[in-house]
């Protein structure tokens, strides 16, 4: 199979890594990919929204399956422009279309879909400029901390997490009003917070049967111990050990059946992955939020535990034929740390050049924010390489990643050493 991969993170590299090992692989292109993936397919420099350009790059290169990474693109309806364009509606698609991708897309929609599905969640109300003190009311039904959502997309920057009542209406009026996230804040969503821990569920589906993927945890923090801003992701385990046999169980028949089955109710087909990100209260399970791809940094540790082919996974999804397909999984623990550019995730500095990545032997790096330039590599992103490592246990594979790490070096290069800390 000819396969495009959309896309240009450490997520995309991942993929593009183990898909170039399947036996169904052919020619791999990446649009538009990084220094990574450059050294396994062709990257292609097109502007990935629009769908014109990329409807030639994929006639041009008979492409076969198109792979989408971020969910921009399928929130926008790539799939549904795939399927319905005469000359590309024979291509497979792996994301949902763009009903489906309102689970990311938009706030409101994925809790209307959680209640009425009866999933486990956190108890909200939505408001928009009209209902701003409808908004303030619901605020002081409230106990502290209080959660506001902007309902659309928002670069992962749209919920804000606040200690007090006054500080919560002021932001409300700022997101309503202000427009403070643009048009993602013309609707806001206002939740109950949920004490817990986290973890990321990666479900694939062909609409009708599912595969569970391994369960990951991402530290989002910038700084050691869970402090500081929020990023992309600073590093990710697989498994997650507080995630028992006992809770996966509540998990799969209290959040994922009944996922699988809303999908079907309320048709809306969806061929893709399913990311849950889910939190453990008290051992329950509840749902915070649906993605409609794959998470990164998770993508470098779930991925490396998979041993089956994953071409031939995306291929029995396309074909609707999930439920013959066997998923095999690597019962090591996998770990993954960022490096990051100085400054990061506030201002930072892009085209350093990165030492050292030939030195590194007892780690997979995956590229996230570098380029190729004169068969040099530079660094091109905030976050910039994902170093993943194999272990027995998490702090096997995170002394694997750190001894890795040393050989590396950019200028201002940040990362955290506690990746696994608390498990
Ligand atoms: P989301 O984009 O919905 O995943 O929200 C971003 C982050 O905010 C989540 O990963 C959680 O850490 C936190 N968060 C979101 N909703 C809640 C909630 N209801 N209770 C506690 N934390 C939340
Ligand atoms: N790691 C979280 C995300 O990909 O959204």
């Amino acid at each position: 199979m000819n396969t495009l991969i959309i896309g240009s993170g450490g997520r995309e590299h991942t993929i593009a890594h183990k898909i170039a090992q399947s036996k169904l692989a052919n020619n791999l292109f990446i649009a538009p990919g990084n220094a990574g993936t450059s050294k396994l397919g062709t990257n292609l420099p097109i502007n990935i929204t629009d769908f014109k350009i990329l409807k030639q790059a994929i006639l041009k290169h008979k492409i076969d399956f198109v792979f989408v990474g971020p969910e921009a693109p399928l929130v926008n309806g790539i799939h549904n422009f795939i399927l319905n364009d005469k000359d590309l509606k024979h291509i497979n698609v792996f994301g949902p279309q763009q009903k489906a991708a309102q689970l990311e897309g938009s706030k409101e929609f994925s809790k209307e879909f959680l209640y009425r599905h009866n999933i486990p969640t956190a108890k909200y109300q939505s408001f928009t400029t009209k209902s701003l003190e409808k908004g303030y009311l619901f605020l002081e039904t409230l106990k502290p901390p209080y959660v506001l959502k902007a309902d659309g997309l928002a670069a992962g920057k749209g919920v804000l997490i606040l200690n007090n009542l006054q500080e919560a209406k002021t932001e409300l009026k700022e997101m309503l009003t202000n427009q403070k996230f643009g048009k993602a804040s013309n609707k806001v969503v206002i939740e109950e917070f949920l004490n817990g821990i986290e973890l990321s569920c990666f479900v694939v589906t062909d609409g009708k049967s599912y595969k569970v993927l391994p369960y990951a945890k991402d530290y989002k923090r910038i700084n050691e111990g869970d402090k500081g801003l929020n990023t992309g992701g600073m590093g990710a385990v697989s498994p997650v050990p507080f995630a028992d046999a006992v809770f996966l169980n509540k998990v799969e028949k209290r959040i994922i059946k009944p996922t699988i089955n809303g999908l079907q109710k309320d048709n809306l087909p969806y061929k893709g992955v399913l990311f849950i990100g889910l939190i453990k209260v008290n051992n329950e399970p509840f749902v915070i939020e649906y993605n409609v791809r794959f998470g990164d940094p998770e993508t470098e540790v779930i991925i490396p535990r998979i041993k089956s082919d994953l071409l031939e996974l995306f291929n029995a999804v396309a074909e609707e034929k999930l439920d013959q397909y066997h998923l095999e999984i690597d019962d090591r623990t996998v770990t993954t740390v960022m490096l990051v550019s100085g400054g990061y995730p506030e201002l930072y500095e892009k085209n350093k050049e990165i030492f050292g990545l030939e030195n590194v032997t007892e780690s997979i790096v995956f590229h996230a924010g570098t380029r190729l330039k004169n068969n040099k590599v530079f660094t091109n992103g905030g976050r910039v390489l994902a170093i993943t490592s194999y272990g027995k246990n998490s702090k096997e594979a995170m002394k694997k990643a750190y001894k890795s790490i040393k050989n590396i070096s950019f200028d201002q290069m940040n990362y955290r050493t506690d990746i696994g800390f608390d498990l």
